[in-house]
């Protein structure tokens, strides 16, 4: 019957869709709770920049994640490069650790999205 054969690409379209939506929002969720544990104790746990570890003797601030004028000095890649290879790799301060270790690619490139959600900015 073509009637039933339609209803049921449409509920075959309708199940992937949810899979597809559902994945994204869980990395999502993923990342903001990556953010916390990895990230936030240098850059705060609201990405100011202000995490515990951000003390004034250490020469330069963890990135200010909330400030759209310096997170759109970098390029998407930028971003995700001194995430997986840390300070040292783009030429910035050591003192922000490479992850490439410790987490994913995929997890590294939310973590993007995420830092992009927190600055409201697309980057150059
Ligand atoms: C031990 C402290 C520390 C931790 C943990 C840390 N960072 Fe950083 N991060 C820094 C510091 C310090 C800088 C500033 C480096 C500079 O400007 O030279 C920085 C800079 C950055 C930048 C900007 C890099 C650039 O090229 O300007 C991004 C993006 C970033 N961090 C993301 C993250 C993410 C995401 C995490 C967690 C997965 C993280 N950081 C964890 C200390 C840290």
């Amino acid at each position: 019957m073509p009637n039933f054969r339609y209803r049921y690409i449409l509920a075959s379209i309708a199940a992937i869709s949810l899979i597809l939506l559902s994945s994204k929002a869980s990395f999502a969720a993923a990342a903001e709770e990556n953010y916390k544990f990895y990230c936030s104790q240098c850059h705060g746990l609201e990405g100011k920049g202000d995490g515990p570890n951000a003390t004034k003797s250490q020469p330069v601030d963890p990135r200010d994640h909330t400030s759209a004028a310096e997170m759109n000095k970098l390029t998407d890649e930028d971003i995700i490069n001194s995430i997986a290879d840390g300070g040292a790799a783009t030429s910035k301060s050591t003192l922000m650790p490479p992850f490439s270790e410790t987490l994913t690619r995929q997890e590294i490139a939310a973590l993007k999205d995420y830092v992009r959600k927190l600055c409201r900015c697309k980057g150059k």
